[in-house]
């Protein structure tokens, strides 16, 4: 196959962050998606209403002459979200979820929900109005060991949260293990999104050769018998699986240090490096409704009707882009790719 034509896709989880960053890094998917949900973890947070549409503001002023997107932003949860705040949200159409970080679990979390049942209250409202809640699905405590955070955030609080609210549409973001496809296998109203770096790495890559922290994500990447399985569950053409980048830009300078930041920037490629997973697996036939139908149709949102179209073509993934104090290192940077959205 030489070229791919697919409805446009959207991105159901991405990081844009704010000023000057927000400026570099938006036009990046505005040339690939129509649509994204915004993360919430600004510092501070965008925790209220009023917050959000803030945001959403600053981020339609940030789009590119003449092109289109749409921001679907997201609220952040606190121990102190209050159910009103939630219900009205919802009424306001441009907010399509509330996200769950567990305090400390990443990159600005730190007005994080403490513990996850003390939120009841506000699950509720969102059950009742039919807000999704995006859940970062990883355990916190020190005890746990990280590979395993996914697989006991599950267990301890995930299957009794779906247990209390059986209704309450849930996302569980950025999928890494074979535990937590079987789960959305079995769970009701329930999806999960995939990420570009985990469907293409597992964490050998991490250590290739001496650190690399441009592969450090959270949640981290797996080893690679869940890497398949998050191969399989994406190309399957289930529709509780679809596309959500985590593209989380930081500079190359906290990346680059002896703390780096979590998180890969995959914005300006996203596209092709899910087309190189699905292709290596001869699913290309099965990418067009993982980025582009199954999202909208979670979200209860119209499929997108314009085009985009890649070329089978060689090039290289650039090294670095431009960013704001020091630069910004795509995912699998300095590599090169054979699929290219012209
Ligand atoms: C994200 C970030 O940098 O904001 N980092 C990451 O590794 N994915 C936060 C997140 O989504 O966990
Ligand atoms: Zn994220």
């Amino acid at each position: 196959m030489q070229q791919l034509t697919l409805t446009r896709p959207d991105d159901w989880h991405l990081h844009l962050r704010d000023g000057a960053a927000l400026k570099v890094v938006l036009p990046h998917t505005v040339r690939q998606f129509a649509r994204a949900i915004i993360m919430p973890n600004l510092k501070p947070p965008v925790r209220s209403l009023a917050d959000a549409a803030a945001y959403r503001d600053r981020i339609l002023a940030a789009i590119p002459a003449g092109k289109q997107f749409e921001p679907l932003m997201t609220l952040y949860l606190t121990d102190n979200t209050s159910p009103e705040e939630t219900i009205a949200a919802k009424a306001s159409g441009f907010v399509k979820a509330v996200k769950y970080y567990p305090s400390g679990a990443t990159t600005n979390s730190e007005f994080g929900v403490t513990d996850i049942r003390k939120c009841d209250r506000v699950f509720e409202a969102m059950q009742q109005v039919d807000l999704p809640l995006l859940l970062h699905g990883e355990v916190t405590d020190k005890d746990v060991d990280i590979f395993d955070r996914e697989k006991v955030f599950i267990q301890r609080y995930l299957i009794p949260l779906k247990q209390r609210f059986p209704k309450l549409r849930v996302v569980l973001e950025h999928i890494t293990t074979a535990d937590a496809v079987e789960y959305v296998l079995n769970a009701n109203n329930i999806g999960a999104t995939i990420t570009p770096q985990h469907l293409l790495f597992n964490r050998n890559r991490i250590f290739k050769g001496g650190i690399n922290p441009h592969f450090y994500c959270l949640p981290i990447l797996k080893r690679e018998t869940h890497r398949q399985a998050l191969v399989k569950a994406a190309t399957s053409g289930n529709p509780k699986f679809f596309l959500g980048t985590d593209s989380a830009p930081h500079t190359r300078t906290s990346k680059e240090s002896a703390c780096g930041c979590a998180g890969c920037f995959s914005a300006l490629h996203a596209i092709e490096l899910y087309a190189e997973a699905f292709e290596s697996v001869n699913a290309l036939d099965k990418l067009e409704a993982f980025a582009s139908f199954y999202g909208p149709d979670f979200y209860q949102l119209p499929r997108n009707t314009e085009q985009i179209t890649l070329n089978k073509s060689t090039w290289k993934i650039p090294d670095e882009v431009p960013f704001t104090e020091s630069g910004l290192v795509p995912l699998n940077a300095g590599q090169e790719m054979t699929w290219q959205m012209v």
